[in-house]
C-alpha cells in the first residue's frame, strides 16, 4: 500500500488529500498538522473550514484510509509520498519584506523531513513557492545525507476556494514538474500513478520543476490581470455611460478570450493572488527585470484603486461623510461558499468606511464576530501567518458590530454595501430592507448582483461597479 503524508491541513491540504483518498482507495493518505485544534476539527462533525461537498468526502473516507494527525514526525517517517502544503505567506520582514515569499514554515517543514526520515521518498512541492524552491529544498534534505534517495517533485494546486472539490474531482489540468534524469521521470509517474486513479492522462502534464514552480505564480498572475483588466474598463464604464456587464459579454464572446473571469467587482481577495503577484515581482527584480516587475506590479495597483474608489464613491455619494453614519456590510468573505477572509476586499472597503468614522455592521452567513474583528484590527500581512500562532487582538472596534441576519444588519442604516456575492442577498426583501432604512437610502452594489432597476423604483439610490451611474451619483462624483 502507498502511503502518503501531507504536512499542512488548510484549505488545500485538507480538500486535496481527502480526494486522493477517496478516489485512491489502496491509498493510506495521514494529513498532519501542528495546529492541535484544527487536526481536532478534521477529526469532528465541525471541519476548521466551510467548503460545498467537503463535509460527504471526509464522512466517507475518514478512519477508512484517510487521517488526521498531530503526530508529524511519525507519519511523515513512515511515508513514501509526502506532500508539503504549508502556508507560503508573503514576508513581513527583513529582505524582501512587504513582497518575498516567507518560506519558513516551508523550510522547517524539510528540515524535520530530512531529520525523521529513514527510507527514500518523494517529496512533493503543493504550496505555492518561487521558482527554484525546489533546488533549496534540495540541498536542505540531502545536507546530512543518510544515504536517503530524495526525489523532489512540483505539483501546484489550481484549485479555488468554494469549489474546491468540484475542481479536484475534475481539474483542467494536473501538473507535474521534476528533474530530468531517469530518477526524476521515474518520481513524476510515481505521482501521475495517483492522480490518474481519476484525472484523464491527458490532463496530467509532465515539466521540468523551473516550469512547473513558475506556471502556478503565472497563472495566477493572468487571472488576477484579467479582473484588473475588466476593473479599470469599469471605472472608464461610469465615466462615460457604457455599461462593463455588456462590455465583458462583448469582449468574452471572442474566442481567444473567453467570457470567464470578466466579473467587475469591488476588488478581487483572497490568499493567492497579490501574494503571488508580489512574488513574481519580487522574482522579477532579482533577476533584473524591473520593467516585467512593474508590469504586473499594475494588477495589484488597480485592484487596490478599485477598492479605494468604491469606498469614494460611497462617502462622496452620502454627502461626503458618513461620519456618525450606520453602513450595513453584507458579506465579509473574500468570495461566495467561503468562510475565508484572507485579503477580502472586505477588509479594506471597511477600514475605509472607518477612517471617515462610519460605524459599520457586517453580516455573513460564513464569518464570526472574532475573525471580524482580528480581520480589522490586524496589520498587514500578518493574516496568513496561521491564525493559532498570532494573539488574539487585545482591542476590538467599538464602531463595528457583527450580527446573523441582512435584515438586523440594515435596520436604521444611511446606506448599505454589498461586498460578498453570496446567493441569499439576491433574494432578500428589498422593499423591507428600504422601510427599515434611514433615507435617503443607498445601496452599494460591490459584486454587482441585485436588479438595480428593481431597487430604484422601490426609492433605493444605486450605484453598481461600472453600470451607469444614477442622477444623484452623477451629481456628487466620486474623486479617485
Ligand atoms: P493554510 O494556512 O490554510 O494551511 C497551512 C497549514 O500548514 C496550517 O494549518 C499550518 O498550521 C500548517 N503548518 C505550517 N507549518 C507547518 C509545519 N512545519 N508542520 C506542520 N504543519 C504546518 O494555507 P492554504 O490556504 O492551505 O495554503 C497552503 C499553500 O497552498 C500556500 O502556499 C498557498 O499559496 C497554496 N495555495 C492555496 C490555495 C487556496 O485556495 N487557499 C490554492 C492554491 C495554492
Ligand atoms: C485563485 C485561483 O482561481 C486558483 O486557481 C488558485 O489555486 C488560488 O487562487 P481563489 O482565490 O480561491 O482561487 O478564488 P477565485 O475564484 O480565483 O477568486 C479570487 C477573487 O477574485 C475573489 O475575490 C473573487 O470574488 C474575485 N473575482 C473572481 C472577481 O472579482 N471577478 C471575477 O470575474 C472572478
Amino acid at each position: 500500500m502507498v502511503k502518503i503524508c501531507c504536512i499542512g491541513a488548510g484549505y488545500v491540504g485538507g480538500p486535496t488529500m481527502a480526494v486522493i483518498a477517496l478516489k485512491c482507495p489502496s491509498v493510506e493518505v495521514v494529513v498532519v498538522d501542528i495546529s492541535a485544534p484544527r487536526i481536532a476539527a478534521w477529526n469532528s462533525d465541525h471541519l476548521p473550514i466551510y467548503e460545498p461537498g467537503l463535509d460527504d468526502v471526509v464522512k466517507e473516507c475518514r478512519g477508512r484510509n484517510l487521517f488526521f494527525s498531530t503526530d508529524v514526525e511519525k507519519h511523515v517517517a513512515e511515508a513514501d509520498i509526502v506532500f508539503v502544503s504549508v502556508n507560503t505567506p508573503t514576508k513581513t520582514r527583513g529582505l524582501g519584506a512587504g513582497k518575498a515569499a516567507d518560506l519558513t514554515y516551508w523550510e522547517s517543514a524539510a528540515r524535520m523531513i530530512a531529520d525523521v526520515s529513514k527510507s527514500d521518498k518523494i517529496v512533493v512541492e503543493k504550496s505555492t513557492v518561487p521558482v527554484k524552491t525546489a533546488e533549496a529544498i534540495e540541498k536542505i534534505l540531502t545536507h546530512n545525507s543518510k544515504g536517503i534517495n530524495y526525489q523532489i517533485l512540483s505539483n501546484p494546486e489550481f484549485l479555488a476556494e468554494g469549489t474546491a472539490i468540484k475542481d479536484l474531482f475534475n481539474p483542467d489540468r494536473v501538473l507535474i514538474g521534476g528533474r530530468e534524469t531517469p530518477e526524476g521521470q521515474k518520481a513524476i509517474q510515481a505521482l501521475a500513478d495517483v492522480y490518474g486513479q481519476w484525472v484523464p492522462k491527458e490532463r496530467i502534464l509532465a515539466t521540468n520543476l523551473w516550469s512547473a514552480e513558475l506556471s502556478k505564480l503565472a497563472a495566477n498572475a493572468f487571472l488576477a490581470q484579467r479582473i484588473s483588466s475588466v476593473n479599470a474598463m469599469s471605472a472608464l464604464c461610469e465615466a462615460t455611460g457604457a455599461d462593463v456587464s455588456q462590455v465583458s459579454y462583448a469582449v468574452g464572446t471572442d474566442t481567444r478570450i473567453g467570457p470567464k473571469f470578466l466579473n467587475a467587482s469591488v476588488g478581487y481577495g483572497g490568499s493567492c493572488f497579490q501574494k503571488d503577484i508580489l512574488n513574481l515581482v519580487y522574482i522579477c527584480e532579482c533577476n533584473g527585470l524591473p520593467e516585467v516587475a512593474n508590469y504586473w506590479k499594475q494588477v495589484i495597483q488597480i485592484n487596490d484603486y478599485q477598492k479605494s474608489r468604491f469606498v469614494n464613491r460611497v462617502v462622496s455619494s452620502m454627502f461626503n461623510t458618513v461620519s456618525g453614519k450606520k453602513i450595513a456590510v453584507l458579506g465579509f468573505a473574500f468570495k461566495k461558499d467561503t468562510g475565508d477572509t484572507r485579503e477580502t476586499p472586505a477588509i479594506d472597503v471597511c477600514k475605509g468606511l472607518l477612517g471617515d468614522n462610519a460605524r459599520l455592521s457586517i453580516y455573513d452567513p460564513q464569518v464570526n464576530e472574532d475573525q471580524i474583528q482580528r480581520d480589522l484590527t490586524m496589520k498587514k500581512f500578518d493574516w496568513d501567518h496561521p491564525t493559532h500562532l498570532q494573539p488574539m487582538s487585545p482591542t476590538s472596534l467599538k464602531q463595528v458590530s457583527v450580527v446573523w441576519d441582512a435584515y438586523e444588519a440594515t435596520k436604521d442604516a444611511h446606506g448599505v454595501c454589498i461586498l460578498t456575492e453570496w446567493d441569499e442577498f439576491k433574494g432578500l426583501d428589498f422593499q423591507k430592507i428600504y422601510d427599515n432604512m434611514q433615507k435617503p437610502a443607498f445601496i452599494f452594489d460591490g459584486r454587482n448582483i441585485v436588479n438595480a432597476e428593481k431597487l430604484r423604483e422601490i426609492g433605493f439610490i444605486v450605484y453598481s461597479i461600472g453600470k451607469p451611474l444614477d442622477k444623484w451619483l452623477k451629481d456628487m462624483p466620486a474623486v479617485a
